[in-house]
């Protein structure tokens, strides 16, 4: 009875080492080496007008799958991701169907079959309103949205894995509204702020508004967001809760827009943000603002067809989710202190990248943990050597 009961103890201990141990490995070099090869084109438009209405192609192949990202930049902007079961699918536009605009068809990934999944992500309406209390509930005191289908786009500007397109808000000379797509071939994190983790399977995009002249003299801005997906909507926003903030200073969580089949914990493809956003493009942390969110709601799928070419072109008979997110609490400062706010997400397939603890926190945690760990150890060293010494004393007595 004692010696099983012992042994079980033992097993205990063990099996907590080698729990403990297998966490800290995975939490110090747990990074995932999954890696793509990355190409980046312009399928250009072979008639013209538009002009510069190319249509952005990466493709990140990889060991028997693609994944292709499609940007547009005419109409409202859009991101599309498309993942494929082949490392040969392949991209087809028609770009008479394509710029016609009234049928789907004008983009598809062929194989049609290997398609495993694909989602879009529209940036339909920038709203603006008077916050004339400083209570950043915006109840209906709105302007009239800026459809974003109607900014004229310049050309997509191209370095690297990177792309860069800027439009501006019809009958307005100042200010604009700028898109940056970044590519990533493997995991890391973007330099400046939110350094938000990213993996071989998503891309990130970052949006600024930049100079445009506000409407009221408290003005703070909201932006509404469309997302599809192919098979399930992108239904929830799942919230995640972190004690560090290292890469992100002052922001604790992290917010994910999911697409799951039947509600289930499995998420095909998301959405993903820090609920902050910054008043500067070289921000220190006082020009940090927070973000908040609505709920997805079911939008009308036609209405975002009719905004989007690549929805358009890409989706016969789109599900179509939106939500929007405003920038800016009660108490903070106006739009027009800065005339410039950005704001970043992630776009991806599969599960989001987890955030695993910094190094610094780490070495805080085995600090702080280890430190009494030692002081218990060594305290019951010395119990032990002094009893040990006690009854070796003791067992002298007898004989005095
Ligand atoms: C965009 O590209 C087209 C040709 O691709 C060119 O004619 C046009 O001038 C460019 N526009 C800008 C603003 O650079
Ligand atoms: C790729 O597909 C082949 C055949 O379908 C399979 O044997 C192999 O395990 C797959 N590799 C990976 C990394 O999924
Ligand atoms: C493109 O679409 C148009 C209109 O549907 C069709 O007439 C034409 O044949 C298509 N072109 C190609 C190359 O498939
Ligand atoms: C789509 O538009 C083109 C030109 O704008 C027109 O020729 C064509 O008939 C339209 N097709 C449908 C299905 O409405
Ligand atoms: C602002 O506050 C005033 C006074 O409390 C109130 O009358 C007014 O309706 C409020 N305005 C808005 C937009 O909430
Ligand atoms: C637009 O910007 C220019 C130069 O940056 C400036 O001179 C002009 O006053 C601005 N226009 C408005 C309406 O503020
Ligand atoms: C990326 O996708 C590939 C293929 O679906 C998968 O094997 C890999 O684990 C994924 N990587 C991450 C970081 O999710
Ligand atoms: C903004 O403030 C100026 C001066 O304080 C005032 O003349 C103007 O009417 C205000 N505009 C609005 C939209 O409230
Ligand atoms: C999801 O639900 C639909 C209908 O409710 C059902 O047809 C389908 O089989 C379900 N899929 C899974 C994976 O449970
Ligand atoms: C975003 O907010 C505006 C203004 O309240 C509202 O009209 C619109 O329906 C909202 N969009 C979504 C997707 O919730
Ligand atoms: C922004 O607008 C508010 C309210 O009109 C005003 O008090 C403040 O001085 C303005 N800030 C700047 C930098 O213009």
């Amino acid at each position: 009875m004692a010696a099983a009961a012992k042994g079980r103890g033992v097993g205990v201990r063990v099996f907590l080492v080698v729990f403990v141990f297998i966490s800290c490995q995975s939490l110090i070099d747990g990074r995932n080496t999954y890696k793509r090869k990355l190409t980046v084109q312009l399928i250009h438009n072979p008639t013209s007008p538009p002009f510069g209405s190319d249509l952005l192609h990466v493709r990140a192949e990889g060991v028997n799958d693609t994944l292709h990202y499609l940007f547009y930049n005419q109409g409202a902007p859009t991101l599309l991701l498309v993942h494929t079961d082949s490392s040969s699918s392949t991209v087809k536009v028609n770009w008479t169907q394509f710029l016609d605009r009234n049928t789907s068809g004008g983009l598809t990934v062929e194989p049609q079959s290997s398609i495993l999944y694909s989602s879009a992500v529209v940036f339909s309406r920038l709203w603006e309103y008077d916050d004339v209390n400083d209570t950043a509930e915006a109840s209906d005191d709105f302007f009239p949205p800026y459809e974003l289908q109607d900014f004229s786009w310049a050309n997509v500007s191209l370095s690297g894995l990177t792309a860069l397109v800027c439009g501006t808000a019809p009958n307005t000379m100042n200010g604009s509204l700028c898109l940056k797509l970044s590519a990533f071939d493997s995991e890391g994190r973007d330099e400046s702020w939110p350094r938000l983790l990213h993996s071989a399977n998503s891309s990130q995009l970052e949006v600024w508004l930049n100079g445009l002249l506000p409407r009221g003299n408290h003005s703070r801005f909201m932006l509404e967001l469309q997302a599809v997906s192919g098979a399930y909507p992108l239904s929830r926003v799942d919230v995640r809760q972190s004690i560090d903030d290292e890469y992100t200073p002052s922001i604790f969580k992290i917010f994910q827009w999911v697409s799951s089949m039947n509600g289930s914990s499995d998420v095909l493809g998301f959405v993903q943000w820090k609920p902050v956003a910054y008043r500067k493009s070289h921000p220190v942390l006082e020009d940090a603002t927070p973000c908040r969110h609505s709920d997805p709601r079911p939008q009308r799928g036609e209405e975002t067809a009719a905004s989007s070419v690549l929805i358009r072109a890409f989706y016969s008979d789109p599900e179509i989710m939106g939500l929007n997110v405003s920038f800016g609490l009660a108490g903070e400062p106006f739009y027009n202190s800065t005339m410039f706010l950005s704001w970043t997400m992630l776009v991806g397939v599969g599960s989001p990248p987890v955030d695993s603890f910094s190094p610094l926190v780490l070495t805080i945690m085995v600090v702080c943990l280890g430190t009494p760990l030692i002081l218990l150890l060594l305290g019951g060293v010395f119990v032990f050597l002094y009893k040990k010494r006690k009854a070796s004393t003791l067992g002298y007595e007898p004989v005095n």
